[in-house]
């Protein structure tokens, strides 16, 4: 087995210490195992571990990354890789830490709105075991069904929900981290406000698993909603759609969803999940899918009311409402399988802009500038509301030469727009593996320097999650 310098190999000698600390079913170096844990869902990006650890609680971390910091071998921690920016990638090999076992909720607090989850419980289970205590736990990435909360810490996921209730980090009040000495820390206290010292929680939340290894979380919940509204907006131009986002919140209207779909995005789609029931004419080139939530009805319905007007100073077709909960259900499905749709249909490179929303309208008109420019066909798509628009950059039938040579030029070009529109790189994917070597847009030598420094307070020898989020240079 070899791992690439500074790393040290994994021999048989370290196999054997980690069978005798988690168990021989837990460390698994099998071919089909290994290529399992090879890649995550972002693009067709393959890097193989040299063994696949899945140990079983607090201790048994602690021990693995003991013993990996002293032997200087590459840790990647993993969970359900569905991230879109490889940040569970294990580029060096070494050691690929599935957290897949800590899937417990350990307790719904009712009395305070909180609850302690382990990293490895999928988002949507936690929403409906909380939902059942009619408790809300916004943040919802499109792979909800699948992913991980201790992805979603570690990227700082959002979702639709975002624009009115809040990204992961909102949500997050302490954590149990191991760090990569194997030393156990908890990050603040189970309080909604916390004025002691740094805040060690928020610089976990977001360091894509460079800095230390979530083993517990706790969480905040709020009520639950009990009524929303949704629907489908039909615009002539994508750009008056991107127009009409920051004119809803200009009417004092902050809706539970404000997604923009671009014509092909959902054309796409609908073909994808075989149900082409929504007809999308000629003339139609986005959509904005918009929902608002409360408790009371009176209050939605002027919200709506009120939303139309705006968007009847654009071209628009008629306003699709959606009348029941399957109704409701399909439209959002629709929605969150864009992303997989897209991937189905090419080779394609994804970018997760984000700019401040009123610049939403000359972000996009920039994206197809560009794509004009170098020859790229772009399907955009994603959470306008907050400005966050996904890139999607189809490689169709260009050749291999124009798309390795010129797309990176091509982003570079993308990403300093989106800065000098006051935006940034990422807003939800994180930067992890593919949007590293553009880190150095956003920030200067003091930043990353900062950033770097950081790094090396928490994991002096580079092990954990190697080859993310800092450029190579
Ligand atoms: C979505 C994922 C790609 O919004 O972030 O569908
Ligand atoms: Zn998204």
């Amino acid at each position: 087995m070899n791992a690439v310098p500074p790393f040290a190999p994994v021999t048989q000698r370290d196999l054997d210490f980690f069978v005798s600390k988690i168990g021989a079913s837990f460390v698994l170096a099998d071919s089909e195992t290994l290529e399992k844990y090879a890649s995550d869902e972002t693009e067709d990006l393959v890097f193989s571990p040299d063994v696949v650890l899945k140990p079983a609680n607090t201790a048994e971390v602690s021990a693995i990354l003991n013993y990996c910091n002293n032997q200087k071998i590459a840790v990647t921690p993993q969970g359900a890789r569905t991230g879109l920016s490889g940040g569970a990638l294990p580029l060096f090999g070494g050691v690929a830490l599935s957290m897949e076992r800590f899937n417990r909720i350990v307790e719904i607090d009712q009395n305070n709105g909180q609850v302690t989850v382990e990293p490895a419980v999928i988002t949507q289970v936690l929403q409906q075991a909380v939902a059942e205590k009619k408790l809300f736990y916004p943040p919802d990435p499109a792979s909800k069904g699948s992913c991980f909360i201790g992805g979603n810490l570690a990227e700082n996921s959002g979702g639709p929900k975002a624009v009115k209730y809040g990204v992961t980090n909102e949500y997050v009040l302490n954590l149990e981290v191991v760090l990569p000495s194997g030393e156990i820390i908890w990050t603040g206290a189970n309080v909604l406000k916390n004025a002691t010292g740094y805040n060690l929680t928020q610089l976990i939340v977001g360091s894509e698993g460079t800095l230390g290894i979530i083993t517990k979380a706790v969480l905040k919940l709020i009520p639950m909603p009990t009524k929303n509204m949704l629907m489908l907006v039909p615009f002539h131009q994508a750009e008056q759609a991107c127009e009409a986002v920051a004119a809803i919140f200009q009417k004092g209207i902050t809706p539970s969803g404000l997604e923009f779909m671009e014509r092909d995005a959902l054309i796409w789609t609908a073909k994808f999940i075989g149900d082409e029931s929504i007809v999308i004419p000629d003339h139609i080139q986005a959509h904005l899918l918009i929902e608002v939530d409360g408790n009371d009805e009176e209050v939605l319905m002027r919200e709506c009311e009120a939303i139309l007007a705006v968007v009847e100073n654009f071209k628009t077709d008629e306003v699709l409402f959606a009348d029941s909960q399957a109704q409701k259900d399909k439209l959002w499905n629709l929605r969150r399988k864009v992303g997989e749709a897209v991937k189905s249909q090419s080779v394609y490179k994804e970018e997760d802009t984000v700019v401040p929303r009123y610049e939403l309208p000359k972000l996009l008109q920039g994206v197809k500038a560009i794509g004009k420019k170098y020859g790229f066909h772009s399907v955009c798509y994603g959470h306008a509301g907050d400005g966050n628009l996904h890139v999607n950059i189809i490689k169709g039938n260009l050749p291999d030469a124009v798309w390795k040579n010129d797309l990176p030029v091509a982003i570079r070009e993308l990403f300093e727009l989106t800065i000098k529109l006051g935006g940034t790189l990422s807003g939800e994917h994180g930067i992890g593996y593919v949007q590293k070597s553009y880190m150095n847009i956003p920030f200067g030598p003091v930043e990353l320097t900062l950033m770097r420094g950081i790094k090396k307070l928490f994991d002096p020898n580079g092990i954990l999650n190697p080859g993310k989020i800092f450029p190579d240079a």
